[in-house]
């Protein structure tokens, strides 16, 4: 019997993608079907007048999620707006068969005192947090072939995180700066006067400078990466990283440079085989040669994250960088592969053809 699947949030960026990439899967093997997409101002549409590019693909209509029949739901994935999120799981919690990805923030930290710190209100519903399990799905495969809820991670946390996990015991981290750039999709469809053509054509500004709310989901991945090697103690300096974001005029793509000072003993070719080492047998995460760099348009529609690690003009010091396709590997392409693990597929089913160029 196919996986059936439901999309809460099908009519916005993440949801959409995920759904292309389910498509596309149904195309090479006949192990899903799409059973219910939902969307709050939309419900009663049919998909395509809302995504025409939707048309003819035989799915069903927007409904509100709360008229899903969640009975005969195998996995949800929930692309809604944080906040949002956690009172629809708890709903969807009791129905013990269901497997929940969950896109949105809502999930990610375990600690509630950084939720409410980053997202300016207490969790809504701090019982469910326990079961949920941080799905950066290189680094947490075991955890979450074994969960029922999945916090997806966030972006630019996929992007950071993936470059400085590896390297995490061998750079001073009171050095690290995380420069990252997105494409305008990373702020979802809605309406926002600041993501206006014309403010965003032809431009490139910074935002969220004294602290973007990723950095607690970065800052929780290198605490549990540093304790993972028994150097958390030797090392407090976790919260001392830093991270500002930039928007870029483009659709999609984020790209993080990460410079940082190296320890003693420590050089750049030894560094990029510790991260070559570290994803050895990755899928999706490919560590570049000596003297290449990452571009947005190599990971532009796939679930493909591309580091370089690579010289610094100054002695001692390195610089890595870090592409992804924000709405892939950054959300609905990350919550396939996160999918395939708890389902036991291969990661990669479902997944192909290369960036999209032009
Ligand atoms: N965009 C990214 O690159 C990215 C990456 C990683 C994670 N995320 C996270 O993924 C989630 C979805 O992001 P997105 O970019 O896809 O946002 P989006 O384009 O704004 O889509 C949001 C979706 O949620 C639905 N929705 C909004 N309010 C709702 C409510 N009160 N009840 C039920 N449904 C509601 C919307 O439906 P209608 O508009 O049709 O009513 C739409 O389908 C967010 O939590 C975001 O932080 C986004």
């Amino acid at each position: 019997m196919p996986c059936r699947v439901a999309i809460l949030g099908a009519s916005g960026y993440t949801g959409s993608e995920l759904l292309r990439c389910l498509l596309l899967r149904r195309s090479v093997a006949d192990d899903i079907e799409i059973v219910a997409l939902t969307s709050s101002r939309r419900a009663g549409c049919q998909l395509s007048e809302v995504l025409p590019q939707f048309s003819g693909a035989g799915l069903p209509a927007l409904s509100l999620w709360e008229d899903v029949d969640w009975g005969a739901v195998d996995v949800a994935f929930c692309a809604l707006p944080h906040g949002t999120t956690q009172e629809v799981i708890a709903k969807l919690w009791r129905h013990e068969g269901l497997k929940i990805v969950d896109l949105s923030a809502d999930f990610r930290l375990h600690d509630l005192a950084m939720y409410e710190r980053w997202y300016g209100k207490a969790h809504a519903t701090p019982a469910l947090q326990p079961h949920a399990c941080y799905g950066l799905s290189e680094w947490n495969k075991d955890r979450i072939a074994k969960s029922r809820l999945i916090a997806n991670p966030g972006c630019y946390a996929t992007a950071c995180q993936l470059s400085l996990l590896p390297v995490a015991d061998r750079v001073e981290l009171g050095t690290v700066f995380m420069s990252a750039a997105s494409g305008v999709s990373g702020a979802g469809r809605s309406l926002r006067e600041d993501l206006l053509y014309c403010e965003m054509n032809e431009n490139f500004r910074p935002y969220a400078t004294g602290g973007h709310r990723h950095i607690a989901e970065i800052e929780q991945g290198l605490r549990w990466r540093l304790k993972e090697l028994d150097k958390l103690e030797a090392d407090g300096k976790v919260s001392s990283v830093s991270f500002v974001p930039h928007l870029l005029p483009l659709d999609r793509g984020i790209m993080v440079t990460l410079s940082a000072k190296m320890l003693g003993g420590e050089s750049v070719d030894g560094l990029r085989r510790v991260m070559t080492e570290a994803y050895r047998g990755s899928v999706f995460v490919e560590v570049l040669g000596e003297g290449e760099v990452p571009s947005l348009k190599r990971v532009r529609g796939t679930n493909n994250c591309l580091l370089a690690v690579c010289e610094d003009r100054r002695d001692g010091w390195v610089v890595i960088f870090s592409a992804i396709d924000n709405l892939m590997k950054g959300a609905g392409g990350q919550a396939l592969q996160n999918m395939n693990i708890v389902l036991g597929m291969e990661e990669e089913t479902g997944f192909g053809g290369g960036a999209l160029l032009p």
